[in-house]
């Protein structure tokens, strides 16, 4: 099975052998590659909805791989046990929706659980609640796929977590990536943080936020490029 880059990117991440709970799984593509790659030992696909879960059993069906991947209906992580996982995958989701999801399972923090993330909105609020639980990022990509740039990590507790002023927007790992693969998404975050800071200026009586968030750009400009 060929996966689109975005759902490699997300595959590259997970570590030989796991064992996968793909949350949000919708069609089964990753969980069929994972399974049918050998990256990972063995898959819960779940999904919250029907339409999707139908779509995934008769992929995974026509694929001959029900003995590997189990199916799940059910809302994030409620349906699976934390001793059936080692692996956590959400992606293709928004941020705030992974995080709920997280909050909801507390058994993911302590150490035993590696989580991939590929979060399509509010990367920041997620970021800084991972390392409030102790988690830190310690690998992450950048993918290119039909224009659009996604960014993918994973999360490994160690309980301390990232206590960088950076760690909403970059972790030590996106920065250790080449020039080519991180700039892209360096200049997005910069550029959202700009729109951010124009809404605060246009704003009446908002002056001293848009002056404390315009200080803050420089400081973390700065921090990126030293
Ligand atoms: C855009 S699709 C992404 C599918 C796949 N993970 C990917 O990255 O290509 C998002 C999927 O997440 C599912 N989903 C949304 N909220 C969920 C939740 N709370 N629990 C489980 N699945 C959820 C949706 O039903 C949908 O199938």
């Amino acid at each position: 099975m060929k996966l689109s880059p975005r759902l490699a990117a997300v595959a590259g991440l997970v570590p030989m052998g796991a064992r996968v709970a793909d949350i949000g799984c919708d069609h089964g593509y990753l969980s069929l590659y994972l399974t049918e790659s050998g990256t990972a030992a063995h898959c819960i696909a779940s999904d919250v909805r029907e339409g999707p879960l139908s779509a995934a059993k008769e992929n995974v069906r026509a694929s001959g791989l029900e003995g590997s991947i189990e199916l799940r209906l059910g809302d994030g992580l409620s349906g699976i046990a934390p001793e059936e996982t080692d692996c956590v995958i959400l992606a293709g989701m928004g941020g705030d929706t992974m995080r709920e999801i997280l909050q909801a399972a507390p058994w993911i923090t302590g150490g035993g659980h590696t989580l991939v993330l590929q979060p399509q909105s509010h990367t920041d609020t997620l970021r800084l609640w991972l390392s409030g639980q102790g988690f830190s990022v310690t690998a992450e990509r950048v993918v290119y796929d039909r224009g659009h740039l996604y960014v993918v990590f994973r999360a490994e507790w160690d309980g301390k977590g990232d206590r960088s002023p950076l760690c909403p927007y970059f972790s030590p790992a996106l920065l250790a990536l080449s020039a080519e693969e991180r700039e892209p998404y360096v200049e997005r975050v910069f550029a959202e943080l700009g729109k951010r800071l124009e809404g605060l200026r246009a704003a009446e009586g908002r002056e001293d936020e848009a002056g404390e968030l315009a200080a803050h750009i420089e400081y973390i400009r700065k921090m990126v490029e030293q």
